[in-house]
């Protein structure tokens, strides 16, 4: 059968409501931390000990956090189409809620990967990275995030599967990074697109359906809307 294409470009949001703190909403990580002290080369550079902390206590806290309705309705809507999120989520949400077919543009947290060469990349669930704990080639991990200044090796696959949307679900991002707000652009013009987010502007993406509410409220009858129930 030749299934529609959805693609689902999703960010912090739709993690909020398990427990997950956004990044620029009220007790975002970025009112916590400064991006220049966790989250750029030069940090992991200057303190790295400090940086692997802080993608440690997000891990710990990735660890006793659990799939939302939203994440499981979303893979209940592969029942009746061909589905693809892009997540800008380092989380593991979306398969833990049973997506198959997940892009991580920012890359995943319970990866680490070597300092001194991007490719090695190692599964570490949610153990610590510690200091000392080096790649076989001998240098430091690291988490295998994206950070600001970094290269988004995805974003090239990404932009190819948007392409081919019918479907597009823009759910739970500010769309304040790039490259990956571009991907809000970039579905065809006969997509049909859908944006959910409490703080969503009308205006954001012409000729969207625009839902002001929560991922947990409204992506559930949403996927039962598509999936004709
Ligand atoms: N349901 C849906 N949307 C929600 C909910 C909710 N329960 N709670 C908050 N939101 C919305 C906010 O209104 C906001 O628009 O989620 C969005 C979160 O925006 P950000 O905190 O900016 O997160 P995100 O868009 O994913 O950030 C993109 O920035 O810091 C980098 O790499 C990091 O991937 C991240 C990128």
């Amino acid at each position: 059968m030749d299934y529609k294409h959805v693609v689902v470009l999703t960010g912090a949001g739709i993690s909020a409501e398990s427990g997950i703190p956004t990044f620029r909403g009220a007790g975002g990580l970025w009112f916590k931390h400064r991006i220049e002290d966790v989250a750029t080369t030069e940090a992991f550079a200057r303190s790295p000990a400090l940086v692997l902390e802080f993608y440690n206590q997000r891990r710990a806290q990735l660890e006793i956090a659990q799939p939302n309705k939203a994440h499981t309705a979303l893979a209940r809507l592969e029942q009746g189409y061909r589905v693809t999120i892009v997540t800008q989520n380092v989380d593991n949400l979306h398969e833990r809620a049973g997506s198959t077919n997940v892009l991580h543009l920012h890359g995943q947290l319970c990866q680490a990967r070597s300092s001194a060469d991007p490719d090695l990349v190692v599964d570490i669930g949610y153990r610590p990275i510690r200091m000392g704990d080096t790649c076989p080639l001998g240098s430091q991990l690291r988490p295998d995030v994206v950070w600001f200044g970094e290269p988004v090796p995805m974003m090239h696959k990404a932009s190819a599967v948007v392409a081919t949307a019918d479907t597009l679900l823009i759910i739970g991002t500010s769309l304040a990074v790039y490259p990956a707000a571009s991907l809000a652009h970039e579905a065809p013009a006969r997509a049909v697109v859908f944006v959910i987010d409490p703080e969503a502007e009308p205006g954001w993406i012409p000729g969207a359906r625009v839902f002001r509410e929560k991922a947990t409220r409204r992506v559930p009858l949403l996927v039962d809307e598509l999936l004709g129930m």
